[in-house]
């Protein structure tokens, strides 16, 4: 049932914030203390191994800057098709955690048993509690995402995303490292503000039917929102068969550099944080270049970039802890737009499985 939505990835968009909600009511209680199962202690683990594929490895990216930034534990995130055949030395101290919507993606399954005996502790974040990966983890974390139907995930991204950072904030707690400012309480805001965005559609409908006419669409990112672009580009390619690429914005001179002209719209996630500057530098080589910028950012961004860019996406300030969270939405409606203007089929894109059972 679509709840009166024209596809399940506009119904599973628009459940962004009471899936959100149901993450927070199940990990952080009302006084604001983070309830993870209390045999996730941080104080005895060296280092993360973080494992999953697809959008799954983009929310464990995401969450590498959360753990090395907020808790100062080293940390290792890989595809589990990369992982598993590689063969990596676990040292005794690992926590590994496997990250995965439908818990029955057989990379990911392979990597957690390459990893049983080995690692101190195996941690499974699924949405499908009674799925093969939440069976054979030492601690499950079910992300409280909701049956999400449509290939292409949103809502179990955003969920991951959240208790990745409840995780990495426990984990900053019990090592004694401070939290970042209005940390966790500013989770609390999370939901409504995706609820604005999500309100908010129609300035990326007028985008999306100019990103419909390229052939090749770049997404630029700095930081924590470098995994944010990569997750951009990989949503538009599988929705709307455009070819996308995202790239950590200082590589761009590195080599991308080399596509840019007027034909290529470039997407620029840029919320005012303390890279702001920086990308807004590379952002200038492109538009030098002849390109399309769509800048993706918040009010200050826009005042202070917005002059020369083709389009700017505007949302709601949030603490910069929790941009990949919210800039997630654009990513996922820019996709969803995009591909209803090239009149593909948005929840069943061609060759796509919601679940990958085979390697
Ligand atoms: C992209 C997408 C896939 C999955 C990947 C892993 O929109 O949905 O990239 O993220 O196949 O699936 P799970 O999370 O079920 O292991």
């Amino acid at each position: 049932d679509k709840d009166g939505h024209k596809h399940f990835m506009a119904k599973e968009i628009a459940e962004q914030p009471t899936a959100i909600n149901r993450a927070l009511a199940a990990y952080l209680d009302q006084n604001n203390q983070i309830t993870l199962p209390e045999e996730l202690d941080f104080t005895k683990v060296e280092r993360l191994t973080l494992v999953a594929c697809g959008t799954g490895y983009y929310a464990c990216l995401a969450a590498k800057y959360w753990f090395e930034q907020i808790a100062r534990m080293p940390v290792e995130v890989d595809v589990a098709s990369e992982f598993r055949y590689r063969e990596p030395p676990i040292s005794a101290g690992t926590l590994a955690v496997f990250v995965s919507q439908s818990g029955e993606t057989a990379d990911t399954l392979a990597a957690l048993r390459y990893c049983a005996g080995k690692a101190q502790q195996i941690a499974g974040l699924v949405n499908v509690p009674e799925s093969s990966i939440a069976r054979e983890s030492d601690v499950v974390l079910p992300i409280h995402a909701g049956p999400e139907i449509s290939v292409a995930s949103t809502k179990a991204f955003t969920c991951q995303l959240v208790i990745l950072l409840l995780m990495a904030l426990k984990a900053a707690a019990q090592r004694g490292q401070p939290l970042p400012a209005d940390l966790p309480e500013d989770l609390r805001s999370l939901p409504g503000l995706l609820h604005q965005v999500i309100a908010g559609e129609e300035q990326v409908t007028a985008v999306s039917r100019e990103l419909a006419k390229a052939q090749d669409i770049i997404f630029l990112g700095r930081g924590h929102l470098y995994p944010l672009a990569l997750e951009g580009a990989l949503k538009l390619k599988e929705l709307s068969y455009i070819h996308a690429e995202g790239y950590a914005s200082g590589e761009l001179k590195h080599g991308p550099i080399a596509l840019i002209d007027e034909t290529v719209p470039v997407v620029v996630i840029a919320p005012s944080d303390a890279l702001f500057d920086k990308t807004v530098s590379n952002m200038q080589e492109v538009m030098a270049r002849g390109g399309k910028v769509i800048l993706v950012t918040d009010a200050k961004g826009a005042e202070l970039a917005s002059e020369g860019v083709a389009e700017t996406l505007v949302l709601p300030h949030v603490n910069s802890v929790l941009t990949p969270i919210l800039y997630a939405v654009p990513a996922q409606q820019i996709a969803y737009f995009t591909a209803i203007a090239k009149g593909t089929d948005v929840d069943q894109p061609r060759n796509l499985a919601k679940s990958v059972t085979v390697e």
